[in-house]
């Protein structure tokens, strides 16, 4: 009988991603990289190995702590007639999907930051269904959008974090994504809500080519 094999990744303290079973493993031109049963991928931003840890936490000073105590409930709502907009920008990975492709409901650098009345709610949800990190979800009809299905993947952000689809993040330190099933983890080593993503490494203007 064959035993479910279930892709895990697990936050390792002030160290690297462990990431078991994972078959989909993606550079940001879709390149395929070649995936072993057991994988170390840097988070401290310093591997001269991307994305693999080569050890250089242990001599760079990685502390894979938050840097702020985020409350659980970060998440802002814009209420609209037919559709009502969750974001947590915490966890946003600033890949900017949303602000670059429906721009007059998600307003950069404006307040109220999204309008979900500018347009028809499908094509806000559609949208919202392609953001990365899970920073943001929906409502239609009293009903939770946050949680898709997808198979299991890490797609690695040029310059950013891993996007990952699919898989459980196992953090002993209890952190849970935003959404289960879709998440963006740091990689720069910057982030103040590590393991996630918050966009710093646009900040430190974090490069995958040093040169
Ligand atoms: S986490 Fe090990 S080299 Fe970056």
């Amino acid at each position: 009988m064959n035993k479910e094999v279930r892709t895990s990744i697990k936050v390792s303290k002030n160290g690297p991603y462990i990431v078991k079973d994972l078959k989909t493993l993606r550079n940001s031109k879709g390149v395929f990289i070649e995936t072993k049963p057991v994988m170390t991928l840097c988070r401290c931003g310093g591997s001269a190995n991307m994305p693999f840890c080569d050890g250089t936490h242990a001599k760079n000073g990685f502390s894979g702590e938050k840097e702020k105590d985020l409350v659980a409930d970060r998440v802002e709502t814009y209420i609209g007639k037919h559709i009502s907009i969750h974001r947590n920008k915490d966890v946003c990975c600033h890949v900017g999907h949303c602000v670059r492709n429906l721009p007059s409901v998600f307003k950069k650098g404006k307040e109220p930051w999204a309008d979900p009345d500018a347009v028809n709610p499908e094509k806000i949800a559609a949208l919202i269904r392609t953001c990365p990190s899970g920073a943001l979800s929906y409502t239609i009809n009293g009903e939770l959008y946050k949680d898709y299905i997808h198979e299991p993947e890490i797609f690695i952000l040029k310059d950013g974090p891993y996007n990952v689809t699919g898989i459980r993040l196992d953090d002993p330190d209890g952190s849970m994504p935003e959404t289960q099933d879709h998440y963006s983890l740091c990689r720069c080593g910057a982030s103040q809500n590590k393991p996630f993503c918050d966009g710093s490494h646009s900040d430190v203007k974090f490069k995958d080519d040093k040169n």
